[in-house]
Formats: structure tokens, sequence, C-alpha cells
């Protein structure tokens, strides 16, 4: 009995290690393993062994037994194409670090932009992105007719509504609401029908106005040169180019040496070596007609900066566009 149990052992393996797909181990399973298998034959015979022989004989068929429906079992899922997961845990490996979101570059830098001026006692406001033409453009003395419409390229809702193509309608929205002496920025998403390396159809702004008695171009030139030179760290050449916007009087665009070619010239500065960064200029007369303060008493300085093109500067980026393709290579290194 001991023997043939040791010898349908052995034909088992053999039978087993043959088998190679799902098929043949069904096969196999009620050759072996089954209620009319011959082991099942061979375990119904143990009862009727002598007494003193069925012990071993027993145990022994139930060990075999326990041994194939292991084996069965461990094939059947190799089969299946399960993994063996019993792997050792070293418990002095360092744990995996979950990465924790940051805010966007822009978001950061329209922070820093809004903290620099916040220190210098301006106060912080923000207005709708959907905006009336009136505000847009009306009543910072840019009338329908207007040949300045032409550089905004505006998205229209409807006929008076539209997405604001900058954020200067704050200036009229806070002389509405408030009496001078005023000291404010605006931060806030701007939208211009526009795309190119230097332009997204939609960007950021801030705004930054000041209205009391007195005020003149030097204060503006001050409080810009401040600004710049705490945005990058003091070592930045700034130069202010007379210009023209209808709302302000007189006007310029201030640039700053590229921070990108260091003013060699490259594709961001169109190889002059400067970049814009703001328009400003003296509040025009009209503008504080339009919200009845009485131009003869009051004066004041506005300007608009755009948030991405400093960006670009600080950290050294040639293509607008990255900010918003959502690349994580790009965002992680912030
Ligand atoms: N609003 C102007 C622009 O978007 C910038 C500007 C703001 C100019 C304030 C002068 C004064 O181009």
């Amino acid at each position: 009995m001991l023997d043939k149990l040791q010898s349908l052992r052995q034909e088992a393996l053999d039978a087993l290690a043959a088998v190679k797909d799902a098929q043949a181990l069904e096969a196999f399973r009620i050759r072996y393993l089954g209620r009319k298998s011959e082991f099942a034959t061979l375990l119904r015979g143990v009862g009727k062994l002598p007494k003193e022989e069925r012990p071993r004989a027993g145990a022994l068929a139930n060990e075999i037994r326990a041994e194939l429906e292991g084996l069965y079992t461990a094939k059947k899922q190799e089969l299946a194409g399960w993994r063996q997961t019993r792997t050792a845990v070293d418990c002095s490996l360092p744990g995996r670090r979950t990465v924790p979101g940051h805010p966007h570059p822009v978001t950061r830098m329209m922070e820093e932009v809004c903290g620099i001026f916040e220190a210098m006692g301006f106060t912080v406001a923000e207005g709708p992105d959907v905006e009336l033409d009136f505000y847009n453009f009306e009543a910072l003395n840019i009338p329908s007719h207007h040949p300045a419409r032409d550089m905004h390229d505006t998205f229209y809702i409807a006929d008076s509504v539209l997405l604001r193509t900058h954020t200067s309608p704050m200036q009229i929205r806070a002389m509405e609401a408030g009496e001078p002496p005023l000291r404010m920025i605006a931060p806030g998403k701007v939208y211009r029908c526009d795309s190119d390396v230097t332009h997204t159809p939609m960007f950021h702004q801030v705004e930054g106005f000041l209205v009391d008695r007195r005020v003149s171009f030097a204060d503006l030139k001050g409080v810009l040169g401040a600004f710049v030179a705490q945005v990058f760290d003091g070592d930045v050449p700034l130069r202010f180019r007379p210009s023209f916007f209808p709302f302000t009087e007189p006007s310029a665009e201030v640039d700053i040496g590229c921070m990108i070619c260091r003013g060699t010239g490259c594709r961001v500065c169109k190889q002059t070596g400067w970049i814009e960064i703001l328009g400003a200029g003296m509040i025009d007369p009209a503008v504080f007609t339009s919200v009845g303060y009485d131009p003869e008493q009051v004066s004041g300085f506005a300007f608009g900066l755009g948030v991405e093109r400093i960006a670009m500067l600080k950290y050294g980026i040639d293509d607008l566009r990255l900010f918003y393709d959502n690349d994580l290579r790009f965002l992680r290194q912030f």
C-alpha cells in the first residue's frame, strides 16, 4: 500500500510538471484529486487494511493529498498570471513621500508683486473679468469710435459686455467707490484675442494707481524703480519710453534689460535687448472728470504690468505658452 501511494505521488508530480494550460490542469485535477481518482480509490482501501497498517497508510495518503492540492492551487495561480506576493518588508527603508501641490509660477509671481506694493502701502482690490464697455473703454477716455480700441483685440460677449482687455477698469471702479487719496493695486486675469511666443489669449496684469494732490511723474518713477529693484534684486536696467494711452498723459512704456540674453538680443526681446514690462503714465484729466473728480484739485499716476512677462524674466523662461501647457516637468521646477 505504501509503495503504491509513493508511486502514485511520483506519477502525479510528473503529470503536474507537464501541465501547460488550464485545460490540462483540470484534467490533472480530475485524474489525481477528484472523487473518482485512483487516489480516492486507494484512500478508500485504507479502511480495509489490517488494523496495524492503517495509521501509517492513512497518514501518508493525507500527506500526499495535501501536497498535491497545494501544488495544484499554486499551478492554477501561476497559470492565471498571479505573482508571488510574499516579499520581505525592509522597515529601515525611508517611506515614500507624497508630493504636495504648490502654487503655479504665475500665481506665485502675482503674490510676490502684490506683496511688494502692499509693503509700500497700496491696498488690493479685485474686480470682474466680465466687464462693461463703459469701464473697460468709455470711462477710460476710449469712446466707441476711438482708434485705440484696435490696440485691444477684444472678446465681446454682447454689445456692451466684454472680457476685460486690461485691469485699468479697476481705476474707474475704485475712484467711483472712494475719494482721494487712493493708493491701490488690482491684480487679475485679462483677455485678448492674441497668441504667439509673447502673448496668450488670457494673461495676468497688476494695475496700480495713486491719486492725491500734487502727484508727479517723479513719484511714478520712484515707485516703479523701487518695485523693479525688489523683484529683480536691484541689478536690472530700467528705461522709460514715451508712449500713448488714452487714459494717461503723459504716458510711458517701461522696459527692463532682457534677462534671458542679458541685453545681447534673443527671440524673447525680439533682438532689442529690452523687454516691455508695463505701461504707465499720469492719469488723464478726462478720466478724473468721468468719475466726478476735479482735475484741477487731484492728480495721480497709474500703471499696468504683465505678470507673465515678469515671471519669464525672473525665472529665465523663453516661451510664455509654457505657463499654460500644464506640463508637470515644467511646473515641478518651481
Ligand atoms: N492698461 C494698459 C494696457 O493694458 C496699461 C496701462 C495701465 C497703461 C495704466 C497706463 C496706465 O496696455
